[in-house]
């Protein structure tokens, strides 16, 4: 089985993408950065996650809890006051681990070089620190899957999507580190994996205790993406970690040269050179475009497991 970290800000989909995660991948650690909620709410959610999954041995490593410049603002909006759709979830008995998350990424990739890949659903902090303290990790790390930036429909300013938006320096420096790197923007998430209200009902029938999950931590995430014009709730680090696992999920992709924004109004927007014009080798590969059905056909699977 392929090894991997799951980084997180763990709310709503960071779950379900973490539960696809553990289907696909040996997740051998999830590590925490600051983004969707507060991060003591993060920690718990993923903690729980993993018990309710019954991988509760899967160990949790504490990271950033907060980007290495500028403010941000958590989004309790879009995920609910404790990121997991206002559930009172009982409390995990599970702890985290002592080690910091970006030592725990140096380490694992000594430990399994050449083989650790990165499903990277989240700010960028936790990798541009561990990048910051031995920069070698570019050659023992496989890949990284990046879910973030956004074309030009941005989802937390009118151009930036929130991953980016949060540590525009950690994603620029994680970007032109030389890394493996693939891109999964939101309005591909958007257009590729919505759940609409059909769907929901459809899972609602499903009646697992894996579909009881999706439908009480997403239950705000829902509300929320449909009250600014979705079809329904968008989940993004899901369709990012199912294309990690089976690439044929992505249609189309394009190698090119993208960086971030970090000034004023345009902070943490994505910045694709389209046409060449820095004449800097590409850096990333973009998904243009990916399979709805494929995907929700791996959601649909993965959430009638009993
Ligand atoms: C991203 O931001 C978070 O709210 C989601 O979990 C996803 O990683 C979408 O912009
Ligand atoms: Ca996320």
């Amino acid at each position: 089985m392929r090894k991997a970290i799951f980084d997180t800000d763990t709310a709503s989909d960071d779950a379900i993408a973490l539960m696809l995660a553990l289907d696909y991948f040996e997740v051998l650690g999830v590590t925490i950065v600051a983004g969707n909620v507060k991060f003591e709410n993060e920690v718990s959610n993923a903690l729980f996650t993993l018990e309710y999954l019954n991988k509760p041995d899967i160990p949790v490593y504490l990271g950033a809890q907060r980007p290495l410049l500028g403010q941000w603002r958590t989004v309790e909006e879009v995920h609910g006051k404790n990121g997991f759709g206002d559930w009172e979830y009982p409390s995990p008995l599970k702890k985290p681990e002592n080690e910091f998350a970006a030592d725990a990424i140096i380490r694992l990739s000594k430990e399994y070089e050449g083989e650790l890949e990165i499903l990277a659903v989240s700010p960028l902090t936790n990798i541009a620190l561990a990048y910051l303290k031995d920069s070698r990790i570019i050659n023992r790390i496989r890949k990284i899957w990046i879910m973030g930036g956004a074309f030009t429909r941005g989802n937390t300013t009118e151009i930036a999507e929130f991953n980016f938006w949060v540590d525009p320096e950690a994603a620029q420096i994680v970007l032109n580190a030389g890394f493996d790197i693939t891109i999964v923007p939101w309005e591909i998430a958007e257009e590729s994996a919505t759940i609409t209200d059909e769907e929901w009902n459809k899972i609602e029938d499903i009646n697992t205790k894996r579909s009881e999950f999706f439908l009480k931590v997403n239950r705000v995430l829902r509300e929320y993406s449909k009250s600014v014009g979705s079809r329904g709730s968008v989940h993004p680090d899901s369709l990012t970690v199912t294309i990690a696992y089976d690439n044929s999920v992505a249609i189309e992709k394009v190698s090119k040269y993208v960086n971030v924004e970090l000034c004023s109004r345009s902070r943490g927007a994505m910045l694709i050179d389209w046409y060449g014009l820095n004449k800097r080798r590409p850096n990333a590969e973009v998904v243009i475009k990916a399979d709805s059905q494929k995907f929700k056909k791996y959601l649909f699977d993965s959430l009638s497991k009993a």
